[in-house]
């Protein structure tokens, strides 16, 4: 099996799982957290050396109040209660998106979770918040030009929020739906798709393993052809 050294997660269907198994829908970010924790262990059993997951979106403030309200402190929570399995596990933690709109409490979180860094490094695990690959396009581009620099590829991916980070092999979308949703447009130009019906709170390892299975088989040619 071809394994990705960077894959991406568009987790979708916390709150359809949720409403079908007659809970509420921050019952379905519960046990989406889980997933991602499972994730996580997975990936590094598999050898998997990035991982980037969609956590909030900039669009994401448009849900109500109760829900961005609840999310945000599931966040938080998450992060104080379980941060400490990150230096045993070799678990490297950053965030992308903006950090101007984010609680005080979740970015002081965030900043305490970034200082820790493994001595073995294992996984680097970025978690997407309050991110949006439209708003990341100009930001990058805005730091570009009050650096006085002319903008070209090599210093996007610099200035960008994913700087150190291979762009990603595979994505992986749960929930059914075909798009991608504003999730990391610059860094996806030549990443495969993988979509299925299956709600996040129910993606599990044989699931991922059935998504690498299907990514080994792809041709991956970046705009050449095979050699003959
Ligand atoms: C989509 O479900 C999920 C989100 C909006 C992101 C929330 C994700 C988590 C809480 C998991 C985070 C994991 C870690 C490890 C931090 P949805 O509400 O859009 O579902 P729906 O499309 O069924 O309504």
């Amino acid at each position: 099996m071809k394994i990705p050294k960077h894959l991406a997660v568009i987790m979708d269907g916390n709150g359809r799982w949720a409403r079908e198994s007659g809970l509420p829908r921050i019952a379905g970010h519960y046990e989406g957290v889980k997933r991602g924790e499972e994730l996580v262990d997975a990936c590094i059993e598999l050898g998997i050396r990035w991982l980037t997951l969609f956590a909030f979106s900039t669009e994401n403030w448009k849900r109500p109040d109760f829900e961005v309200n609840a999310l945000m402190r599931l966040l938080e929570g998450y992060l104080r209660e379980r941060s400490h399995l990150l230096l045993e596990k070799g678990i490297r933690v950053s965030f992308i998106g903006r950090r101007d709109r984010l609680p005080k409490g979740l970015l002081m979180e965030m900043e305490r979770v970034e200082k820790l860094r493994p001595s073995e490094e294992k996984i680097h695990v970025i978690l997407a918040i309050d991110y949006g690959g439209r708003d990341e396009i100009l930001r990058t581009f805005k730091k570009i030009s009050e650096a006085g620099l002319e903008p070209t590829e090599k210093l996007f991916n610099l200035f960008s929020d994913l700087p150190e980070a291979p762009d990603p092999d595979l994505l992986i979308r749960t929930g059914g739906e075909k798009r991608i949703s504003n999730f990391l447009l610059w860094h996806l130009a030549y990443t495969e798709l993988y979509f299925t019906d299956t709600y996040w709170p129910d993606f599990r390892k044989e699931e991922l393993v059935k998504a690498l299975e299907d990514f080994s088989r792809r041709e991956r040619r970046f705009g050449a052809i095979l050699q003959e």
